[in-house]
């Protein structure tokens, strides 16, 4: 039975060794975790790295491995030490990641880091190859794989290979600053149908496909040689009846079956009944803008030192890529502006920050996005952000108020919800305000049509529209089929020649016949091709046409009494 073989960096759980002990944890960030619903409704396998290098597994842990892997579905692609180092925490994370996210200023072209991304890229497509049989369908995903696709196809060109990016692409003016800019769309091109979250992105992509490599791109299709791929926009979705019935289980719990995080919540909601909560939920990222929205929480307490006491902000940052130094700079930044505000502000009885650095399971995040008055995301650059549509799927009493970034690909879908520009701390200041004041009536009337919307379009619709979306491209007649003329194809055009038994020639005159002349009157028939034409047609059973947009006068006179029309 024809399966889909998913292809990620990060499989959906994380392998950890403790004391000799072997953990899977589950991963965190937007593709693992919505793919992760996508894998266990249909037949897939995924394969990606576990998380441990090569030089972290002990030899007699390694079956144990495969076979934790194997019990998720999974299978792994063994990266050593070296390889992660320039592979995952350079190429990707220091070159790609910064620049696809429009942060220029931290973009590293280091040509070492590049080769490993190559060489790690190949071994991710040899993994493929060990597995895919000639139905399969192979699932590239995200920023870490661009070139798979191609290295993919040139061994398997019947395949049928699809590609989706988590991250934005980013505008022709900042991609072509990269220095391997055509090795990367010549990557992606091997897939059939390349997949983005919005518009703007396909449309980013499909310009420097057209300026950087001169390709022929009509609407979303752009011609290769020999077969077309398709380009188009599908807005990832969550798996909202999780979150939603998630929600409403936590809402049902009776005293004592709360979780602990839970109960302090709701201890200090008790206790002050008329402060609200903001949260903010994010991998620890400089594109997730959490340093500006600390200073902006500043910003908003001077402007509006009424809520003093009122309000709090709860931050979980997850920690994310820590030998990157641009992450480690950003960690030890917003250890020093939590502690600054919070030094500054805080009372006997109020702490106006609670800042948790660390990941939490799925039960926790529902406690706090069910707890929360305010969701508070100010992405300066994020592809989608799928916190922001697990808070409104959680609230199912549809109160709650969603504060985005319209940097966000989310934003493209959430209208209802206060846009912002994560710069502007004004805004943002007065759109705390709102949010605080805002009447339960207007949180449904917002939120209601946001909830039909994520129920609707939800993740396992976003991967289904995306293979249907394959299957109309693989079923459409191409318009044309340009193929280069090898010998072997040269033969078996002159052999089905030979013995057909009528013949129609089409033949284009200018630039074809005749080559193309400044002056066209130039570039009439010589006797070269008079004496050509003429053996062509006295063959049997051989009509000939000439194409042109010339006048009928001018072809009349070129080849006037011969047979041909
Ligand atoms: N998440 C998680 N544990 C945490 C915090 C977040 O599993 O402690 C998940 C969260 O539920 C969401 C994902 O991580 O599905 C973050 O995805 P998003 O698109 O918002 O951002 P990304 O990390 O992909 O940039
Ligand atoms: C984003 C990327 C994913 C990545 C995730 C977590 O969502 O699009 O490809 O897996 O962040 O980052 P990490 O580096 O831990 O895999």
């Amino acid at each position: 039975m024809p399966k889909t073989i998913i292809l990620s960096n990060r499989l959906p759980v994380q392998l950890q060794i403790n004391e000799g002990e072997m953990q899977a944890i589950p991963s965190v960030g937007g593709l693992a975790t919505g793919m992760k619903s996508v894998h266990q409704e249909g037949e897939s396998l995924w394969i990606g790295w576990s998380g441990l290098t090569r030089e972290e597994i002990p030899e007699a842990l390694e079956p144990r491995i495969d076979q934790a892997l194997q019990e998720h579905g999974c299978s792994k692609v063994p990266l050593t030490e070296a390889e992660v180092e320039g592979f995952y925490f350079g190429f990707s994370n220091r070159t790609i990641w910064p620049l696809f996210h429009y942060f220029l200023e931290y973009s590293e072209f280091e040509l070492s880091n590049w080769k490993v991304y190559e060489a790690v890229n190949r071994k991710f497509a040899e993994a493929v190859l060990e597995e895919a049989s000639e139905d399969d369908i192979l699932w590239v995903h995200d920023y870490q794989l661009m070139l798979v696709p191609q290295m993919v196809r040139e061994k398997r060109p019947n395949l049928s290979i699809v590609f989706f990016l988590h991250i934005p692409f980013p505008s022709y003016e900042i991609f072509r600053t990269l220095p391997w800019r055509e090795d990367i769309l010549r990557g992606l091109l091997g897939a059939d149908l390349i997949g983005f979250h919005t518009y703007d992105y396909e449309r980013h992509f499909l310009s420097s496909v057209r300026r950087l490599l001169g390709l022929e791109v009509n609407f979303n299709e752009i011609n290769l040689e020999d077969r077309m791929t398709k380009v188009d926009s599908f807005p990832m979705g969550i798996d909202y009846t999780k979150f939603h019935e998630a929600a409403q289980k936590n809402a049902g719990q009776k005293d004592g079956e709360e979780s602990d995080l839970q109960r302090r919540l709701d201890a200090h909601k008790a206790s002050a009944p008329d402060a609200k909560f903001f949260l903010s939920i994010d991998r620890l990222d400089y594109s997730k803008g959490i340093a500006n929205r600390l200073k902006a929480f500043e910003y908003f307490l001077q402007k509006y030192p009424e809520y003093k006491e009122k309000v709090r902000l709860i931050i979980l940052a997850v920690p994310s890529r820590s030998k990157v130094p641009q992450y480690q700079l950003l960690k030890k930044e917003i250890d020093e502006l939590v502690g600054r505000i919070n030094g500054e502000l805080s009372t006997v009885s109020w702490t106006p920050i609670w800042y948790f650095y660390r990941s939490l399971g799925f039960e926790n995040l529902v406690d706090l996005y069910t707890s929360c008055d305010i969701a508070w995301l100010t992405p300066i650059r994020d592809g989608m952000n799928l916190v922001a549509k697990e808070y409104i799927a959680t609230r199912t009493d549809k109160t709650g108020v969603l504060i985005l970034s319209e940097m966000a690909g989310s934003a493209n879908e959430m209208h209802e919800a206060l846009l912002i520009n994560p710069n502007n701390f004004e805004q943002i200041a007065d759109a705390l305000h709102q949010a605080i004041n805002m009447p339960e009536e207007e949180q449904k009337a917002r939120n209601t049509p946001m909830q039909k919307r994520l129920a609707r379009y939800n993740v396992e619709k976003w991967a289904q529209d995306f293979m249907d979306s394959l299957l109309s491209h693989r079923e459409m007649d191409p318009p044309y089929v340009a193929r280069r003329l090898t010998v072997d194809l040269t033969n078996t055009m002159m052999e089905k020649y030979r013995k057909s038994g009528n013949r129609i020639l089409f033949l284009d005159y200018d630039g074809t016949l005749a080559g193309f002349k400044n002056d066209p009157q130039k570039a009439s028939p010589d006797k070269e091709l008079i004496d050509m034409l003429d053996a062509l047609y006295k063959q049997k059973r051989t009509d000939i046409f000439i194409i042109s947009g010339r006048d009928k006068d001018t072809l009349g006179r070129w080849f006037e009494g011969k047979g041909y029309s």
